[in-house]
Order: structure tokens, then C-alpha cells, then sequence
């Protein structure tokens, strides 16, 4: 079998900033990190946010805020900072080794600060998340933390005491080693937060017609309070994968990056990643990484049309609104089908969770009878 040529990564050379020693030197300070940043320090620490090799200083937050790009002019949508309180940071200066610990004081790895600056927490909101309301969960989470930075390399020593799923956490080497061995040279990603349903179903699918191989990808870093937990939604996709899916071309593998729910920008993000675990497509649907009414239905969509610097070598598979239509008997959009009112069936997600916590399955063409019956059974759990 020929070798093959997977994507480059972003920036061109994947980042490895892992399988550091602990240090013997006790006199380090040492700061807790966040749960955005324990998620950050894992994606950066194993290549999937290269060319990143630790948290942003100064002249690349500026410039991803203002330009979306790095100082130097490579593509990066959000700033990636280590924020932390003044009691830590008084302590620390430009220079000194700081040891990075989990929740429970576990050591995770360390940063060798470069500079300490102030972030502009509102002009950042604004920038990123086009709005500083703090009703947004991403914003919100920016708003409550600290103003001063450190930036600089880490060094990870452990990215995560006891990982979920570890057999389905495959770092980007794994991954694309295991494209290597499958003999894919196309692959589309599919970023999802959400059990899948039908009309994820239907994208996912339309997609593998097109290329060697389908990664479904969910995001497991940290998520806003009323998402669905990481294990009930592991077991949704483990089910559908088994009954719905070919083998062969379909693989799950879990990224443990935090989300943000920034939207355009955050499809960008999404889509850096998915190159730098070796895929060469990634699927960006309706208000991809959207919330509320932040962000028009297709914003994530056209932001990959105008991208500055540096660009992507990944390419967005973009998908119109899907939904079952009762007329045409299948998943249609807007482009596959004429609208006839009354005919699509469509449910929000409120509605959604009302059946489930009732015992309620949302209709077969919404959702699979085996994942409803998940949900039912997670909902009488919780
Ligand atoms: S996301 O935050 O990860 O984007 P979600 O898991 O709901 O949320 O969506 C996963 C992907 O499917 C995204 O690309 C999204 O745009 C797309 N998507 C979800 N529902 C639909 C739909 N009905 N029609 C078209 N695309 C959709």
C-alpha cells in the first residue's frame, strides 16, 4: 500500500508539547486552572491547536481579536489565554517555571511565562463573540475571569487525571495515524455537542458519499449547563454508529476541547482543529456553534469565505437547514425541496426535552427510536 499524504497541519508542523518529567524543584508557584483552560492546555499540549505551543501573549490577542489572525498572520479565530487571579499573579513575573494544577491540586504541567498583560474582557467578547452580553454562556465565562494573562510554552506532564472514554481520545497523531492505516485520503469531520439526530444523520451521510471516511468528532471538553452529559451522548453515538453506520467509513473518536458557543468564529476554531487531527473536510450545518439568537443561520458559513492571513487548508462541507418532509418522504433543505407549509417536521430543543422528560419519543423522523430511548432513560435518571 503506498504511503499517504494526510493534510499538513495548521501553521504546517504539529505541535507535541507532551511527556514532560515533574520537575524536582519544589519552590514553583503553582495556579489552579479553569475549566477552559484545563480543556486548552490538553488541545495544545498534544498538537490539536497547533501551531498554539502554549497560551496567547499580548501581540497574537490583539491580533486575533482585531484580524483573526496571529501576530504573524496565520488564521485563529478566538484568544487562548491562561487568566488568573491577581493573589497568583502578583507572585509571578515574565521568566519563572509555573506549575498548572487541576481542580483537586493535581499536577497537570507547567507554563514558562513569557509576559504577564491586562485582557480587555469586553472588546474581546465583542470581538469574538460579536456581543459582551453576559446572557451568552461563552461570554459569560469570559466576563467572570481574571484580567491578568500569562503567556507562554507549556509542558504537560499529565493533560487529565482519570480521562473519559480514553480508548476513543485519540490525540492527532492517533487519529491520523488511523487514517493511515485505513487508506483514507479524504475525511470529513463532524463536530457535534448533541446526541445525533436524524438531521445530523442525513449531513453526516451526504458527506461520506463525497470522501474516504467519516471522523464523528463530538466535543467533550467542558459545556454549558442543560447540554446533554458527555456518557449520555457517548452511548447515543456508540448505538447509532453500530446499527446506522457503515464500519468501514465511519470512526468516533471524542475531542476533549471546551466550547464556547462563539459561532462564525468558533467555526473557524472548529474547523483548525479537524485539519490538525488530519481531516480535509468538516461539515458546518445551520448556526454552527451558535446560541440564543446570537448569530444568523448561515454567519458560520460566510465567514469561511473571507478569511484573512495565513488561510486553512481544510474545506467547510456546507449544509442549508435540513428537516424530514412528509411530501418528499426523506431529509430535505431548501435546496432539495420546496417549502409547502406545515410540511417539515420540526422540533426546538425545548420541545424536544419536554417529550423525553414526559417519556415521550420525538417522532422516528426526528430522532431513532434507540437514541430516544437513551435520552428517556437519562432523563428519568437525572
Ligand atoms: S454545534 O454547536 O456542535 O454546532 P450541533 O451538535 O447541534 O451543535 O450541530 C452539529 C453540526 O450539525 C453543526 O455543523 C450544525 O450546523 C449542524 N446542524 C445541526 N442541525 C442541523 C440541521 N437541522 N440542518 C443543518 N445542519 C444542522
Amino acid at each position: 500500500m503506498g504511503a499517504v499524504k494526510l493534510i499538513e497541519p495548521h501553521g504546517g508542523r504539529l505541535i507535541d508539547r507532551t511527556g514532560a518529567q515533574k520537575d524536582s524543584s519544589d519552590g514553583l508557584v503553582a495556579v489552579n486552572l479553569s475549566a477552559w483552560q484545563q480543556c486548552d492546555l490538553e488541545m495544545i499540549g498534544c498538537g490539536a491547536m497547533s501551531p498554539l505551543e502554549g497560551f496567547m501573549g499580548e501581540a497574537d490577542y490583539n491580533s486575533v481579536c482585531d484580524n483573526m489572525t496571529l501576530a504573524d498572520g496565520t488564521v485563529w479565530p478566538l484568544p487562548i489565554t491562561c487568566a488568573v487571579d491577581d493573589s497568583a499573579a502578583d507572585k509571578i513575573s515574565a521568566g519563572d517555571r509555573v506549575r498548572l494544577l487541576d481542580d483537586a491540586d493535581r499536577l497537570l504541567g507547567y507554563l514558562n511565562v513569557s509576559e504577564k498583560f491586562q485582557q480587555d474582557k469586553s472588546r474581546a467578547a465583542t470581538k469574538a463573540f460579536g456581543t459582551d452580553d453576559v446572557a451568552h454562556p461563552g461570554v459569560k465565562v469570559l466576563m467572570a475571569s481574571p484580567d491578568t494573562c500569562l503567556a507562554g510554552s507549556i509542558d504537560v506532564v499529565t493533560p487529565k487525571h482519570d480521562p473519559m472514554f480514553p480508548d476513543h481520545r485519540l490525540t492527532p497523531v492517533r487519529t491520523r495515524a488511523e487514517f493511515e492505516r485505513r487508506g483514507w485520503k479524504t475525511i470529513v469531520a463532524f463536530q457535534t455537542r448533541n446526541p445525533i439526530h436524524r438531521a445530523h444523520e442525513y449531513l453526516t451521510k451526504c458527506a461520506q458519499e463525497m470522501t474516504d471516511g467519516l471522523l464523528i468528532h463530538p466535543l467533550m471538553g467542558a459545556t454549558k449547563d442543560g447540554d446533554i452529559s458527555p456518557e449520555v451522548r457517548m452511548k447515543c453515538y456508540e448505538v447509532l454508529i453500530e446499527k446506522y453506520y457503515h464500519a468501514d467509513h465511519t470512526m468516533l473518536a471524542i475531542m476533549p476541547a471546551a466550547m464556547r458557543y462563539a459561532g462564525p468564529r468558533e467555526a473557524i476554531m472548529h474547523a483548525i482543529l479537524r485539519q490538525n487531527y488530519g481531516c480535509t473536510h468538516i461539515i458546518i450545518g445551520r448556526d454552527h456553534a451558535g446560541v440564543g439568537k446570537y448569530y444568523g443561520t448561515y454567519d458560520a458559513q460566510k465567514i469561511f469565505d473571507s478569511l484573512p492571513g495565513k488561510g486553512l487548508k481544510i474545506t467547510p462541507i456546507k449544509f442549508e437547514h435540513t428537516a424530514w418532509s412528509k411530501a418528499a418522504g426523506g431529509m430535505v433543505s431548501n435546496k432539495t425541496f420546496p417549502e409547502i407549509e406545515g410540511d417539515r417536521i420540526f422540533l426546538s430543543g425545548t420541545k424536544v426535552r419536554e417529550m423525553l422528560q414526559k417519556g415521550e419519543r420525538p417522532p422516528i423522523e426526528f430522532t431513532r427510536p434507540e437514541v430516544a430511548n437513551i435520552l428517556i432513560d437519562a432523563m428519568k435518571g437525572a
